[in-house]
């Protein structure tokens, strides 16, 4: 009989000790697994195994110079991927389990394919309880990009996820309902005494990181970014989490510019319109505004939109500095960038 390529798919699991158990096997025989987290599903191999990682590669057909984030249980076990200091310590302290990654001098122990041949490493110890019981059940930490072909949207749903990587080697996906945060987790570079460095702006407003290391966290301006260099964090591609779709940006879209876009064009506004009356074209992602869930709701609603017949979608910026305003700017303008 021939195989079906629906065979292909991975199969999404219930987060039952059994199923559990067998995605930890899973892990600790070197293969991938689809993982649960609270900012986007995670696609996770063991972080001290360079042939498991290689798997994430190419199933993501993502280029070996944009390393991986490791995932530790607990943030006792930082000492053994990297090099602690005192800014890491109180970071860590205050906000993991959560969005938070930091990069830090690493340890031997981390393969340089991780690392992408740096000589630091990534590392966040995730919020979902499902995705830390994973890696305690497997034993080592996780390596884990988000579970999307590269420069795709990010996943929020285990059925992004299997849809998305479908045909690849990764066979299960352990289902851990829809993603609180929605976004990525803040990345921050911790390398340079005292002076933090944001390298992706994330789940975990940097307004409160600062509030606890009691310094200024430089903010390299988007504009500076240039798509061609792999530093400082190649996930600043200047394209990335793209809908097929072309997506255009907008400052404002009040009544009057809503009426000159053409009827076959999507609009994505941020909170619910004044006036919404039959217009299929108009979507929000919150109600009120809610910057929490903007986020939350961002990723799927772009996969939504692109699944569609949209000729070009017309998405909303958020203003501002404070909250998750800046991940989710960085996300659209991305996701906005010409090939
Ligand atoms: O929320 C998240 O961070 C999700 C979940 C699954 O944990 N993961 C995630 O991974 O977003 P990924 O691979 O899509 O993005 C990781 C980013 C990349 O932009 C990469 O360049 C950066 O982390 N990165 C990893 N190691 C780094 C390092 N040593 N120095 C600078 N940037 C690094
Ligand atoms: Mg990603």
């Amino acid at each position: 009989m021939p195989t079906s390529h629906l065979s292909l798919r991975p199969r999404i699991l219930r987060p039952t000790p059994v199923n559990l158990a067998r995605a930890a096997a899973a892990l600790r025989r070197g293969e991938l697994v689809g993982v649960p987290s609270e900012t986007v599903y995670g696609l996770a191999a063991d972080a001290f195994s360079t042939a498991a990682c290689a798997g994430i590669f190419e199933a993501k057909g993502r280029p070996t110079t944009d390393p991986l984030i490791v995932h530790l249980a607990g943030a006792r076990d930082l000492g053994s991927v990297a090099t602690v200091n005192e800014a890491a310590l109180r970071l860590a302290e205050r906000f993991w389990p959560g969005p938070l990654t930091l990069v830090l001098p690493k340890l031997r122990t981390v393969p340089d394919l991780i690392t992408a041949g740096r000589s630091t490493v990534a590392v966040r110890v995730p919020a979902h309880p499902l995705f830390r019981r994973l890696i305690r059940l497997s034993g080592r930490p996780l390596a884990a990009p988000s579970a999307n072909p590269f420069g795709y949207v990010s996943p929020t749903t285990a059925e992004h996820v299997r849809d998305g990587l479908s045909g690849t080697a990764l066979r299960i996906v352990v289902d851990g309902g829809e993603c609180e945060v929605g976004v990525e987790s803040t990345i921050i570079d911790l390398t340079r005494a005292g002076r933090p460095r944001l390298l992706r702006p994330g789940g975990l407003a940097v307004e409160k990181l600062e509030a606890v290391l009691g310094v200024r966290v430089e903010r390299p301006r988007p504009a500076r970014i240039d798509p061609t260099r792999a530093a400082p964090a190649p996930g600043m591609l200047a394209r990335h989490y793209s809908p097929k779709t072309p997506l255009r940006l907008h400052a404002r879209l009040d009544a009057d510019a809503l009426g000159r876009l053409p009827a076959d064009e999507a609009i994505l506004l941020l909170r619910h319109p004044a006036r919404s009356g039959r217009d299929s074209r108009l979507n929000w992602l919150s109600e009120r505004g809610d910057l929490a869930e903007i986020a939350r709701n961002l990723f799927s609603a772009l996969r939504r939109l692109d699944a569609a017949t949209w000729r070009v979608i017309h998405a909303e910026l958020p203003v501002g500095e404070e909250g998750l305003a800046p991940a989710v700017r960085d996300r659209l303008s991305r996701a906005a960038a010409k090939r």
